[in-house]
């Protein structure tokens, strides 16, 4: 049973959420408490799985708590609520809150919200994946050039020119973003012939991402054995990302929803490079399993190394801060269901994505789709319209 304890500095506010998540009293251990001294108190004496806290608090205020919670109790999910969704609180909220959620709390909200961030929690913190992750050699680092990207990005004065001479200032990694831009993939029908171009052509977040993934492919090929394996994989992540965005677009879920699918399509198998390249012999005996066991790629990985590529490469983007729909759509992308989303998100996109792009390599009629998971969300019907879009 989930223990959830919530902070709000209202006394009415308080008995309100107390009336409204009693539905829950059967599923979750509720402890509602009126300030931040309070809900320290109550950690000290024992654990509990998430803090849901108002970020207005009297005193010590919510995002000070949270601050407080991550430094003392790392694994404690912490998720903020407010009733004004200025950007400039949200943003400064998921500096220490894991989601901010807008206000009035329903007993849905909180539930859907608690359930996913928690199975994301366990995903990540697994001990068999810390075991994993603290035995390769070098984990890769978020790359610079994609954080001054995404800071040029936030800026609404800043020009097209600006993001370009940061990308020019790496020569080999601009010629790998022109080359991938002007690949089969974009379907541009003029060469693109610079960095400023290709901002223009397809907008910043898409080259930004670009620029991320060609980054960390380049990074971790160190050994030219490598080649072939690095450059299959940033193919695949790439047909992925434009089907995904494509999957998006179609069910019109919003601009950002865009941006996150692009991003986690091609790096949702970031953990099997991370993982090529650091454990070759490791991966041979996945393949050996699959192929003798007749195992999928998840189940030989969790036989061969206890955990999976998705967990690595969840771990890896959840270390560099990409938001929480990246990343659960990376840890999830082959059993969804294990998400507990129950409606359609960039995980949805991602998933059916990946199984189409292996249909057509393997020659299958849908690859590894759940199709129970999208007839469980509700999209069972739409399968047929993203897969002609392929
Ligand atoms: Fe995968
Ligand atoms: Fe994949």
């Amino acid at each position: 049973m989930k223990r959830i304890l919530l902070v709000d500095g209202d006394p009415a506010a308080l008995r309100l959420l107390q009336q409204e998540l009693a539905v829950l009293r059967e599923a979750c251990d509720l402890s509602f408490v009126a300030g931040a001294a309070e809900a320290l108190a109550l950690l000290e004496q024992s654990t509990y799985d998430v803090v849901l806290t108002d970020i207005h608090l009297g005193g010590m205020g919510g995002l000070e708590l949270l601050a407080e919670v991550k430094r003392r109790y790392p694994q404690v999910v912490r998720l903020a609520y407010s009733g004004c969704a200025h950007q400039d609180l949200v943003v400064r909220g998921l500096a220490v809150a894991h989601q901010v959620l807008p206000k009035p709390l329903s007993a849905e909200l909180v539930w859907g919200t608690v359930s996913r961030a928690c199975a994301l929690r366990d995903q990540l913190g697994s001990a068999a994946l810390l075991t994993l992750v603290s035995g390769l050699h070098r984990l890769p680092s978020l790359p610079s050039v994609y954080e001054e990207l995404v800071t040029v990005a936030r800026d609404d004065s800043s020009t097209i020119d600006q993001a370009a001479r940061i990308i020019v200032k790496d020569a080999g990694l601009a010629a790998h973003l022109l080359h991938i831009v002007n690949s089969v993939f974009f379907n541009l029908r003029r060469t693109v012939v610079s960095p400023a171009h290709a901002v223009a052509l397809l907008g910043l977040e898409t080259v930004s991402a670009l620029v991320l993934s060609a980054s960390v492919h380049q990074t971790l090929q160190t050994a030219e054995s490598d080649r072939a394996t690095v450059a299959s994989l940033q193919r695949h992540g790439l047909a992925v990302a434009q089907s995904a965005r494509q999957f998006v677009s179609m069910e019109e879920v919003g601009r950002l929803a865009l941006d996150q699918a692009f991003t986690a399509g091609l790096l949702h198998d970031l953990g099997r490079l991370v993982l090529e390249t650091q454990m070759p012999a490791e991966c041979r005996a996945v393949r050996q399993l699959m192929e003798g066991e007749r195992l999928t790629d998840v189940e030989a990985e969790r036989v061969v190394l206890h955990a999976t590529h998705a967990q690595v490469g969840g771990y890896v983007l959840a270390l560099w801060g990409l938001g929480a729909a990246v990343v659960e759509a990376v840890v999830f992308h082959h059993e969804p269901r294990s998400a507990h989303r129950r409606e359609f998100s960039v995980l949805t996109a991602v998933h059916v994505a990946d199984g189409c792009a292996q249909a057509e390599r393997s020659g299958m009629e849908s690859g590894k789709v759940d199709h129970e998971y999208l007839a469980e969300i509700g999209f069972a019907d739409r399968f047929a319209q993203w897969k002609a879009a392929v």
